[in-house]
């Protein structure tokens, strides 16, 4: 369903943050792509969801191609930032939800409706009318991919969901991401902290400098992490030396 060919892209200082990506990821899939910092991941996923334009190759969703068709890519694609900050426009958190949808021109019962399920669904039912600024880094989290589901978008990006956020909201984030997945969606998750959600995904792809360096099953690379800068997870608890971050 989405096929992406010698995807390039050069940022106006010159930085070559991707050098010909080719991947293609199925309907339904739950996909993670890796990579250390400035590996390229935001800048791949913003192509993807037809927010940034490649430099040359293309991506093809359901056969249209994202950077031509900029709205039917909105519409399919929806994407949580990295920094939540950036994706929060309401004022309180039931206008902000409900922005994305009133872009669609929907009517206003389809609207409350929508906004009503998923607030309900994202546990923000109870913050429904509380100013965005003063919710929590892990708040602002499940807000923003509150946001992004009232579009129902088939496809779902997520750009680091694990930062801020603390045990109980990774396990939250990471509960609803599998439910997502169970519902049909396609799921994209970036993240250079692999061990929260390796042990869901059904592929996994590493990039490093802008490259597609190998892509397979978690059992099949989780031996390679560590060689392209990402470290491996470390699941045997009891042998303390190997939970080190510093190693
Ligand atoms: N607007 C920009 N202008 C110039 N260079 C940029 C811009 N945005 C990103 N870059 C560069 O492109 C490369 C890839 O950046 P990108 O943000 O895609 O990496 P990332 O894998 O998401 O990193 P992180 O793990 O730190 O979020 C980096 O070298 C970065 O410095
Ligand atoms: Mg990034």
């Amino acid at each position: 369903m989405i096929r992406i060919q010698n995807l390039q892209h050069r940022y106006p200082d010159g930085t070559d943050a991707l050098r010909g990506i080719d991947l293609v990821i199925s309907k339904g899939e739950f996909l993670l792509i890796c990579g250390p910092n400035g590996s390229g991941k935001t800048t791949l996923l913003r192509i993807m969801g037809g927010l940034l334009e490649p430099s040359d190759g293309s991506v093809l969703i359901n056969g249209f191609d994202s950077s031509k068709n900029v709205l039917e890519a909105r519409r399919s694609v929806g994407m949580v930032f990295q920094d939540p900050d950036c994706q929060i426009v309401g004022e309180t958190v039931r206008e902000d939800v409900a922005f994305g949808p009133e872009n669609l021109g929907l009517s206003k019962e389809e609207i409350n409706q929508r906004v009503d399920g998923v607030l309900s669904k994202m546990g923000l039912a109870e913050l429904s009318e509380k100013p965005c600024d003063l919710l929590s880094g892990g708040e602002k989290r499940r807000l923003a991919i509150a946001g992004v589901l009232a579009m129902s978008p088939e496809v779902l990006l997520f750009d680091e969901p694990f930062s801020y956020l603390d045990y109980p909201g990774v396990r939250e984030v990471l509960r609803h991401m599998i439910q997502l997945h169970r519902e049909g969606h396609t799921l994209i998750v970036t993240t250079h902290d692999v061990e929260k959600v390796m042990a869901h995904v059904d592929r996994m792809a590493i990039l490093q400098a802008g490259e597609i360096k190998a892509s397979g099953t978690p059992e099949q690379l989780v031996g390679e992490l560590r060689r392209f800068g990402v470290r491996p997870p470390c699941y045997a608890l009891e042998a303390r030396e190997r939970m080190t971050w510093l190693d």
